[in-house]
């Protein structure tokens, strides 16, 4: 369990989206957030909505995609506000397609970005944050849950941070660094389902971008170690997809999921 007040939180995809609100909300709580991501027009757009509520910001643009260079990003990190205390893994990527046309880069990209990256962000940041303290918590997906046709290696990469959390997790017990997962499911009014401009499916609904930043604060000042964020109650269904693959398939066809993900393929 920890406390927000003063913490240097290092947050990836903090230049739009849901990343924005977990910015804003975690510098209310008086965290320093140090956001990183492509886009520099972004992060300043955040930085500037951050101060506007009285908060603390500091962009670093910088490509995740780029494994080996994440190291730089650390010490670039560091150079700011000194140690990380809170690592928040949110940017991601989603590409729809039918599996055999996706590219080998396509599949690497989704990959590199939403799993590789949170694992060597942390790989690299870990040593010091097992001396001082610290919690890191990433935002995977649903559809790490449950995998989604015309969006695999996204359900792969959700999926494998799910795991990988719940490894590190077991790994980290007894030691000063705690660390937790949100799968949030649709989400509107901002970020990569809304840009898509598609309807969640009626059963599911969806939730607000606001309800992920509130998670991510719940996990670090709870020490949750998953918090799923969706409108219905939807362990159940997860809980018969473990039971039966098959059957789970069933459900999520009756829901309209794998017709809404085939929309979404780019021609
Ligand atoms: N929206 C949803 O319905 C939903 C549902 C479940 C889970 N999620 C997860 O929530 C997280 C945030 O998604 P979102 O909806 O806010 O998506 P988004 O609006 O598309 O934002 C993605 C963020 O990631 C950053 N990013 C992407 N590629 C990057 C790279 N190579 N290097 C550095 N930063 C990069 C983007 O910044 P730049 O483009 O400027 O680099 C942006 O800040 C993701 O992990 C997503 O999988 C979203």
């Amino acid at each position: 369990m920890m406390d927000i007040q003063n913490k240097t939180v290092l947050l990836t995809g903090a230049s739009r989206g849901i990343g924005f609100f977990i910015a804003k909300t975690l510098a209310q709580k008086g965290a320093i957030v140090i956001g990183v991501a492509r886009s520099e027009d972004g992060l300043n757009q955040t930085k500037s909505e951050v101060e506007k509520v009285g908060g603390v910001f500091h962009s670093l643009p910088f490509d995740i995609k780029n494994i080996n260079g994440l190291s730089e990003l650390v010490e670039k990190a560091k150079a700011i506000n000194g140690e990380i205390d809170i690592l928040v893994n949110n940017a991601g990527i989603e590409l729809y397609n039918e599996y055999q046309n996706y590219t080998a880069d396509d599949v690497s990209d989704v990959l590199n970005i939403n799993l590789h990256a949170p694992m060597e962000l942390t790989r690299l940041i870990l040593p010091t944050m097992l001396e001082r303290g610290g919690h890191i918590v990433s935002v995977a997906s649903l559809a790490g849950k449950k995998g989604v046709a015309y969006n695999t290696p996204y359900s792969a990469s959700k999926g494998g941070l799910i795991m990988w959390t719940d490894g590190m997790r077991q790994e980290l017990k007894d030691t000063k660094v705690n660390i937790s997962v949100i799968c949030p499911g649709y989400i509107s009014d901002a970020g990569m389902f809304y840009d898509g401009h598609v309807d969640p499916p009626a059963l599911l609904g969806s939730s607000k971008p606001q309800d992920v930043a509130d998670a991510v604060v719940k996990a670090i000042t709870q020490n949750k170690a998953e918090i799923i964020v969706n409108k219905g109650p939807i362990k159940p269904l997860l809980a018969i997809g473990q039971i039966s693959p098959v059957f789970g398939d069933t459900v999520v066809r009756k829901f309209g999921v794998p017709e809404l993900s085939k929309k979404r393929i780019k021609k």
